[in-house]
């Protein structure tokens, strides 16, 4: 951080700052990423470790203050982590997965990396994530660069085609979406959200977005080509099936089940019994809506889960007028979805029976607790993003002064608990990176509305999808 614009951040802000650089990973001497927590109280298990997803707060900071240096190793060495053989034995990581996270190691004096694909992670979650990071990063340090060629590079090439093959290629179903299995994204314990979670939904619509860009653009591969086939599928089937408003409920309220064929309304045989319509219909404003947490067989999540939401803003997989809509129930659901800190990663936390069943009573997701509807300082950076995307600037100012009154006085803490997020996470780790980046980059974007550009897309057009390398 330049000195003289240091001086000109309040006493917070430069904290933040100073935390931030304390955060930072060396390896043989380079920075390549920041730790997920600087926190020494207790065991501070794998928190010492660069996790892809935390650091993509980072990567968007260290851009916009031109620290590009930090940002290119960590790509180099994140992709040399990537297999890129199919070795066939259940326990090694498959071609093209980017690890969940990486940790410096010394042997005799020798550093090398040490890469967690989920194999060490609580519970051996998959994280599908990490991949799709991997490439929104890339993309978003090319447009800061404006350095293609450095993607341009043929292992580069190769790193988002084995992507782009273990997300388009190899599965078992038919639906535009990716299946995947419980926790593999932020939310990386069980939670009851395997299948088609929205968060990770957003994220291969972002990723698919970037990859485009960044493939050699002759638009006659077959990767190429099957990404612009997925794209707009994949938008309609989320802007469809995804959506509730008040219309929307109305519909779903009246399907009809058990339809069979070509013509059937109900495609994924909804139970309307299945969903709490009543209390829905209360809670939803007039001119409110927002995208389901899941949509698979006879299943429809109606918990609001922020990052899918704000992220499906953010690239454009939400139409402008849902874009409006959630950002119109945000404002009107504050209580609910911000409270006295911003925000829920999902509401409404499980409960009871519930609780039992999708978390398999696990102590640390307890009803508004950590990932079961707690509030994470971190969403504050995507909320701001959604915010300038969507022309609500009035949103995020009012998100990002609850924050700043307290995350420095309570230590940057990892997650807040309870309905309003007043009490510190019960196990939250304090100095968390991405809570101080998610403050921090939440700030930057309100002085910079233009950085923007380097996480957000416009909407998808499939005529322009070959001049498309022009980023
Ligand atoms: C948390 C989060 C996860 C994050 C990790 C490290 O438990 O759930 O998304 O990557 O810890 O901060």
């Amino acid at each position: 951080m330049v000195r003289e614009e240091l001086a000109t951040f309040d006493d917070v802000e430069k904290q933040a700052w100073q935390l931030l650089d304390k955060s930072i990973i060396y390896y043989q001497g380079r920075p390549i990423g920041t730790v997920a927590a600087y926190d020494n109280s207790e065991g501070i298990l794998n928190y010492d470790h660069c996790f892809v997803r935390d650091f993509v707060s980072s990567a968007l900071l260290f851009l916009s203050k031109g620290k590009y240096d930090i940002v290119r190793n960590f790509l180099e060495e994140t992709l040399k982590l990537q297999p890129t053989k199919n070795e066939l034995d259940a326990y090694t990581p498959i071609r093209g997965l980017i690890p969940a996270s990486f940790k410096v190691i010394s042997t005799n004096g020798k550093e090398s990396l040490e890469a967690d694909f989920g194999e060490h992670a609580i519970a051996r979650v998959t994280p599908v994530d990490s991949c799709l990071w991997w490439i929104i990063i890339l993309h978003a340090y090319v447009k800061a660069t404006k350095d293609i060629n450095f993607a341009l590079q043929p292992e580069f090439q190769q790193g988002i085609m084995l992507i782009m093959e273990l997300c388009l290629a190899t599965r078992f179903d038919m639906y535009p979406t990716l299946l995947v299995p419980d926790g593999a994204c932020m939310i990386h314990r069980r939670l009851g959200i395997y299948g088609y979670p929205l968060e990770i939904q957003a994220l291969f619509y972002a990723a698919l977005r970037a990859a485009r860009k960044l493939l050699i653009c002759a638009g006659d591969e077959e990767i190429v080509i099957g990404i612009d086939n997925r794209l707009p599928l994949l938008r309609d089937h989320i802007r469809h099936h995804y959506w509730i408003d008040m219309h929307r409920l109305n519909v779903i309220y009246r399907f009809k089940g058990e339809e069979y064929g070509q013509t059937a309304v109900n495609l994924f045989n909804i139970y309307p019994d299945s969903i709490r319509y009543a209390d829905l219909a209360i809670w939803l404003p007039k001119y409110g809506g927002y995208l389901a947490g899941n949509v698979g067989p006879s299943q429809l999540d109606t918990r609001f889960f922020a990052l899918g939401n704000l992220m499906a803003i953010i690239s454009s997989l939400a139409s402008e007028q849902q874009s409006q809509a959630i950002m119109n129930l945000i404002e009107e659901q504050w209580d609910d979805l911000v409270g006295e800190m911003p925000m829920k990663i999902c509401f409404p936390a499980v409960e009871k029976e519930e609780y039992r069943i999708f978390t398999g009573c696990d102590p640390k997701n307890i009803p508004w607790s950590y990932h079961n509807g707690g509030s994470w300082p971190v969403l504050m950076w995507f909320l701001t993003a959604a915010a300038q995307k969507t022309g609500r600037i009035s949103i995020a100012k009012r998100a990002i002064e609850l924050a700043q009154a307290r995350l420095g006085d309570d230590q940057w803490p990892e997650y807040y608990d309870g309905t309003k997020g007043l009490l510190i996470g019960k196990k939250a780790k304090k100095y968390q990176t991405w809570t101080i980046t998610g403050f921090l980059l939440a700030k930057e974007l309100m002085r910079n509305p233009d950085r923007l550009e380097l996480i957000s897309f416009a909407e998808f057009d499939l005529e322009n999808a070959s001049q498309a390398c022009e980023l």
